[in-house]
């Protein structure tokens, strides 16, 4: 099947309504479309029509005498797609309804052409006073959940809606030049001849900001490992480990290895890479060869190291958490729809766990850095907190950023601020 809408509803359906993962369901359905324009068009329906579901899924039921949902779920993402389309991408309105209604066929669901057809015009006629009524409710004006509003505006009152704004604003991606190979004022001039607008990031030394949308694979250099794209929130890892040549470095929840690979970019560090799951662990291999890197990459669970540590102390340790990843919504849209508010308690536990297996595998007047790309103070500085107020040896060192927020002993940059992801940073130190 070519028809990009059709291809657009399935993946949709399987994340929207079966919990399936974007990223994982957008690659095979790439492979499907020749084109390089329907590759995009795809992508972009896809990430608004996860990243707005709460709002028009809800606009769908509104529209129709009896919900498609469950008897019908890929026809309900394509009328979610409809409107996305019409409200988000702003198509034209004849094309994109004309071309929802063909998309039907191609799902071998012809018998509905009339029906979507029916909706979507019927959204044209009405849909300012439903865009009103929508726009009542802060879950379909803002299209996150209950929960997650609500834990937002416990945490950052002040800055709560512009978080959720930041979620929905698509951000294009940020790229890390590889020291190694290349300068940045090379890369950007490279850039510049291949006709792609791209800045320096004012304050991360390797960061470069592409001002839209591309396709980086294509870009030049990327083949040969001048690049990597990765958050400028994720590019501070590397700062705050304070890396020099000769350093035993651990990257203790390493995949895909964007920040180990980082970390070798910086410095001549002798690095173990480590993660629990040996199908992403074995995603660190194609970044290492890529970019020219080396480092010991390791299967094995951070919490306990009994089971892949050699004994000696790591003179910097980045614990990486697996975390909500309620900072980076902008870029995975799809984690407003599968994060449940009673994971946070679990994914804390799990924090608590791994930080407190790792600190005593760091070598005296070492540095720990503890990361994640979530906005929940449970899993931040709460974290931290609790870890201080067990281990008498740990101190806090200061970290600090010309964007985000002092978070307890640590430091939070929140979506959009200085271009950045959310992430929290806390760097500790140990008086042994
Ligand atoms: C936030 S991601 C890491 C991203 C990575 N640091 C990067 O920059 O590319 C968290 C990783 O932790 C891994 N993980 C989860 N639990 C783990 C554990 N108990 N031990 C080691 N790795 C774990 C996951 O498989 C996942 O790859």
């Amino acid at each position: 099947m070519s028809d990009t809408r059709a291809v657009a509803a399935e993946v949709l359906a399987a994340v929207a309504l079966r919990g399936a993962s974007l990223r994982e369901q957008l690659r095979p359905a790439q492979a499907k479309l020749p084109d390089a324009r329907d590759r995009a068009l795809l992508t972009a329906l896809c990430n608004e029509g996860a990243r707005w579901w709460l709002r028009f899924d809800k606009a769908i039921d509104g529209l129709l005498q009896q919900p498609l949902r469950k008897r019908e779920p890929t026809l309900h993402a394509l009328l979610v797609l409809g409107l996305v389309q019409l409200e988000i991408l702003q198509l034209p309105p004849h094309a994109a309804v004309a071309a929802t209604v063909e998309a039907t066929r191609a799902l071998a669901r012809g018998g509905f052409a009339k029906l979507v057809n029916a909706v979507l015009r019927r959204w044209l006629r009405e849909r300012d006073s439903i865009n009103t009524q929508l726009d009542r409710d802060p879950v379909t004006r803002s299209a996150h959940p209950r929960w997650l509003i609500d834990v937002l505006a416990r945490a950052w009152p002040e800055q709560a809606d512009a978080i959720l704004v930041a979620n929905n604003a698509p951000s294009p991606p940020m790229l890390r030049v590889n020291a190694r190979r290349t300068t940045r004022d090379q890369m950007l001039a490279a850039l510049t001849r291949a006709g792609c607008e791209a800045q320096p990031h004012p304050f991360l030394r390797d960061g470069v900001a592409l001002a839209s949308n591309t396709d980086v694979a294509r870009l030049p250099g990327f083949v040969a490992g001048h690049f990597s794209v990765q958050d400028g929130a994720a590019q501070c890892a590397a700062d705050f480990l304070d890396l020099h040549d000769g350093l035993r470095v651990l990257d203790a929840c390493a995949a895909p290895g964007g920040k180990a690979c980082h970390m070798l970019e910086r410095a001549g560090v002798q690095l173990v890479a480590l993660d629990a799951d040996a199908r992403r662990a074995s995603s660190i291999h194609a970044n290492l060869d890529r970019l020219g890197l080396h480092c010991d990459v390791r299967t094995g669970d951070a919490g306990d190291p009994a089971k892949w540590w050699d004994g000696k102390p790591f003179d910097r340790i980045l614990l990486d958490a697996p975390c909500s990843a309620t900072g980076v919504i902008r870029r995975h849209p799809d984690i407003k729809l599968h994060r449940r508010a009673g994971d946070i308690a679990q994914l804390a536990s799990e924090q608590r766990r791994l930080l407190g297996a790792l600190w005593p595998l760091l070598a005296r007047d070492g540095r720990l850095v503890y990361a994640t790309c979530s906005l929940l103070r449970e899993e931040n500085e709460r974290v931290a907190e609790t870890f201080f107020s067990a281990h008498a040896d740990a101190r806090a060192l200061s970290v600090e950023l010309p964007a985000g927020h002092k978070a307890g002993a640590g430091w939070q940059t929140l979506p959009g601020e200085g271009g950045l992801d959310g992430m929290f940073y806390a760097v500790l130190t140990n008086d042994r």
